[in-house]
């Protein structure tokens, strides 16, 4: 198993991965509104890639952010989509795929990561409701999954408004895919290949 920075080449798994976690609807999603027009954050974007019985090379898991802007300008990442394959779902994979960008985002500066999940698998990770009360997204959303996390303590404090796309991209909305100029594997880690 490596986990490595997501490539242009990857995009067509992803999105077979995604259409198999969340459905082909998952378009219509409030989430999604955030995310037209604008390119992800490549080096938060990883893909966790392993290889099947040929030899050939599969993709179990997917993890993507996004930069919004809260109120009249705070900055800010929306975490998601995130999938791990059926396969290896319940082994830990999520779970690292979050903790490194995670990492890597605090290392990079960023301060507020937002997300809509399922609270109790995110609790883990620190995101919690209460630090979103005073925002708003720009479509309807169950608001018990609208969860919020402070890279930097404090970092929401006073924070609050309608979260809007972050720079829009020059690039087609439809191809927001990352070319990495570094293509060398982030990681490679040993996790126990499901039987
Ligand atoms: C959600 C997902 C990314 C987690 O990745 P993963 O590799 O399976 O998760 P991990 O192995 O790191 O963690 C497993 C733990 O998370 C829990 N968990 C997994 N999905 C959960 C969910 N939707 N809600 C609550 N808990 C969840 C498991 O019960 C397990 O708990 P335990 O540690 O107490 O045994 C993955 O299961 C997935 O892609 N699911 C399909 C998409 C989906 O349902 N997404 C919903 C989240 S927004």
């Amino acid at each position: 198993m490596i986990i490595t920075t997501e490539e242009t080449q990857h995009a067509p798994m992803i999105e077979a991965l995604l259409d198999t976690a969340f459905g082909p609807e998952r378009h219509t999603k409030t989430a999604y509104r955030l995310r037209e027009g604008v390119d992800p954050i490549p080096e938060l974007c990883l893909v966790a890639l392993d290889h099947d019985e040929h030899g050939n090379e599969t993709l179990e898991g997917t993890i993507r952010y996004w930069p919004v802007v809260i109120g009249n300008g705070t900055p800010a990442l929306l975490l998601g989509p995130i999938a791990v394959s059926e396969r290896w779902q319940g082994g830990g994979l999520g779970s690292k795929l979050i903790r490194m960008t995670l990492n890597k985002a605090a290392m990079a500066g960023h301060r507020i990561v937002l997300l809509v999940g399922d609270a109790p698998y995110y609790a883990r990770f620190g995101f919690s409701r209460q630090l979103t009360l005073g925002l708003q997204l720009p479509g309807p959303v169950d608001l018990d999954r609208f969860l919020g996390l402070e890279l930097v303590p404090g970092a929401m404090d006073g924070v609050t408004g309608m979260v809007g796309r972050g720079p829009v991209s020059d690039r087609a909305a439809e191809v927001p895919l990352p070319s990495p100029t570094d293509r060398r594997a982030e990681s490679r880690i040993w996790l126990a290949r499901p039987a």
